[in-house]
């Protein structure tokens, strides 16, 4: 595969990630490239710090990289194959099309936007340019998620009976672009930037339910807490919920229990837990911190073989999975809206 050129489009606390993530894969020699970086306030090319709350303390060494102020300035000057948008979600649409239009392949934060509509005309346009869109719905390459899904796919322990999935956090007062993460319009709260995640591996994982139910709490913001349940076909059940409502320094979780036929897992603090019916549990060895790759690399690495590799056929990160994950977003809030009522889909 030929060397693929990518761009960072914002640099708040997200990119920095990102930027990590670039780096471990030129590290280890795959053929991509961090050319260029892009964000309209310059002071982010050297605050570090302000990630820490994200958990990336590093990405103020851009040696060697070009820094840019202006998106437009930067297509011009550059030779870029994937621009890889950590933009506030407000922004996410706008930038994907202007981006493909311009003849770039998208890489993509999630949420993948904040209406469904929306997804709709990123899919058309990604389709008419002909160019690559992927989501970063990171959790598709964190080891936890992927075992559990492994274990789905293949029956390890059974049949899946019922998935319990959390992401908890106090209020984000973290420094960001203009306080949008507390602006409903500009974040789409709760759901559309926390609980998405979980949604989403839901739909990775088991696809569209056939019902969906939730409840909200309007606090500080509206719909600081989502309780949702979604219902299968085959008799699945999920139960997931997220909060931005716990008490200031509270520790973020982000965890989950699957209940299998023949035994329950137990995802927390990254690794996880398998407790067999008739057997001593054990740690699943690949989720144990020394044997994790990575997910922003790895989310980096597929969307870099999506474009470049043409035996490659992602089926890791699509953005038709993405856009899904917002439809179930979407009637979820119909459902918080009428007290809970079963929507079906
Ligand atoms: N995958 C994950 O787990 C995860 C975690 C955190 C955030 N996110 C997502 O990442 C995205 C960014 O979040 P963040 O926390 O980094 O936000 P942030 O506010 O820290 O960073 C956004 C950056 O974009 C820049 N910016 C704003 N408008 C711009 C424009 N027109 N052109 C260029 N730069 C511009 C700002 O100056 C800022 O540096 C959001 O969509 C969020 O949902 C994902």
């Amino acid at each position: 595969m030929e060397k693929i050129k990518f761009a960072l489009l914002g640099y708040g606390g997200i990119a920095k990630s990102h930027k990590f993530g670039y780096e471990l894969l030129e590290k280890e020699g795959f053929p991509i490239e961090l050319v260029a970086v892009c964000d309209i306030d310059e002071g982010q090319f050297s605050a570090a710090e302000e990630a820490i709350n994200l958990g990336a303390t590093y990405g103020t060494d851009l040696s060697g990289i070009n820094l840019y102020t202006s998106l437009d300035d930067m297509l011009e000057k550059e030779d870029i194959d994937v621009v890889d948008i950590c933009l506030p979600s407000y922004l996410h649409k706008d930038y994907a099309i202007k981006l493909m239009r311009a003849g770039k392949h998208v890489q993509s934060e999630k949420p993948m936007s904040l209406s469904y509509g929306d997804c709709q005309e990123m899919l058309k346009v990604s389709e008419e340019c002909n160019k690559k869109l992927t989501i970063g719905q990171c959790l598709h390459f964190e080891a936890g998620y992927t075992y559990l899904k492994k274990c789905v796919d293949e029956n390890t322990f059974g049949k899946l009976l019922n998935l319990n999935l959390e992401r908890l956090s106090e209020l984000p007062s973290w420094k960001c672009f203009e306080g949008w993460y507390l602006d409903i319009n500009r974040s789409g709260s709760t759901p559309f930037d926390l609980h998405i995640h979980d949604i989403d591996i839901a739909n990775y994982i088991l696809g569209m339910p056939r019902s969906v139910s939730a409840v909200v709490i309007d606090n500080e913001v509206p719909m600081q807490y989502i309780s949702s349940r979604l219902f299968y076909d085959n008799g699945v059940k999920v139960f997931a919920t997220a909060s931005w409502n716990e008490s200031k320094g509270t520790p973020f979780v982000m965890s989950y229990r699957a209940r299998f036929e023949n035994a329950t897992l137990v995802y927390r603090g990254g690794s996880v837990s398998v407790y067999p019916m008739n057997a001593p549990g054990f740690e699943a060895e690949e989720t144990l911190k020394e044997n994790r790759k990575d997910r922003m690399a790895e989310e980096i690495r597929n969307t870099a073989l999506s474009v470049g590799d043409p035996n490659f056929t992602n089926t890791a990160n699509t953005p038709e999975c993405a856009a899904g994950s917002i439809l179930l977003i979407e009637k979820l809030i119909q459902s918080a809206k009428a007290d809970g009522e079963m929507i079906y889909l």
